[in-house]
């Protein structure tokens, strides 16, 4: 294993990992790795192949091909997402892709065909992975683990308030039986499924600003990372 530090940060959906990801890279000048987005380009290109989404084959061999950019802007405030030339960066937010993306990453084989490119991420001087695994699969060896929960109510108005700043048309309540599915589904899968690392710090925003889960993390950092 690399002796790149990472720190991983895991959770269901809509919790806020991604926001505190930007805003901790940001912070420390490391890389970033937002694996949800790579499921989602997996389940876009899986759609644009025609490849169903049990065809665990088919899937394993379109994501050793997988042609896929990520760009941060140069202020880190987000991330643009090209498939094959084409940036998806919006189409890859929907519900609908998450949900698609949810169904594949079920497959083992499909998990292990993705591991190495999570893995490539690992970069110096740090990185900062975001997703459901990055804990207790791909970087088990990460010196510092988060783990946010929060309400499923606040998880789902935090996304609705995002969907609805990138104009994508949602309906709360639908939302929030959505990604009680999503959540269900990724915590009960057989293989790399939703849980903390035994050794993961677990933080609940439910009530927290994220300037206020920056400031817990921050401490965290300080003390495992014996950096700041
Ligand atoms: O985080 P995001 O909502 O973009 O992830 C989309 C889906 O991809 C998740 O619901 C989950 O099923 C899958 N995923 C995963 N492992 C990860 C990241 C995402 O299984 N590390």
């Amino acid at each position: 294993m690399s002796d790149i530090a990472v720190i991983t940060i895991d959770g269901p959906v809509g919790v806020g990992k991604g926001t505190l990801t930007l805003r901790l890279a940001r912070f420390l000048g490391w890389h970033t790795l937002d694996s949800g987005a790579i499921y989602r380009v997996l389940a876009l290109a899986a759609q644009k192949h025609k490849v169903a989404l049990n065809d665990e084959l088919g899937l394993c061999q379109l994501a050793e091909s997988l042609q896929v950019n990520f760009q941060p802007m140069s202020d880190l405030s987000s991330t643009q997402v090209w498939l094959e030339n084409q940036d998806v960066s919006r189409e890859l937010r929907t519900e609908t892709c998450g949900a698609a993306a949810s169904q594949l990453a079920a497959l083992t084989a499909v998990r292990q065909a993705l591991l190495a490119r999570q893995r490539a991420f690992q970069q110096p001087p740090g990185l900062v992975a975001d997703g459901r695994d990055m804990g207790t699969v791909v970087f088990p060896d990460a010196p510092l683990k988060l783990f946010l929960t929060a309400s499923v109510a606040a998880r789902a108005e935090r996304r609705y308030q995002q969907l609805k700043q990138q104009e994508i048309d949602v309906n709360i309540d639908s939302l929030m039986s959505e990604i009680t599915l999503r959540d269900q589904r990724d915590m009960t899968r057989a293989v790399a499924p939703l849980i903390p690392a035994t050794d993961a710090n677990i933080v609940d925003t439910t009530a927290l600003t994220i300037d206020e889960v920056m400031a817990q993390v921050l401490h965290l950092v300080a003390q495992k990372l014996s950096m700041l």
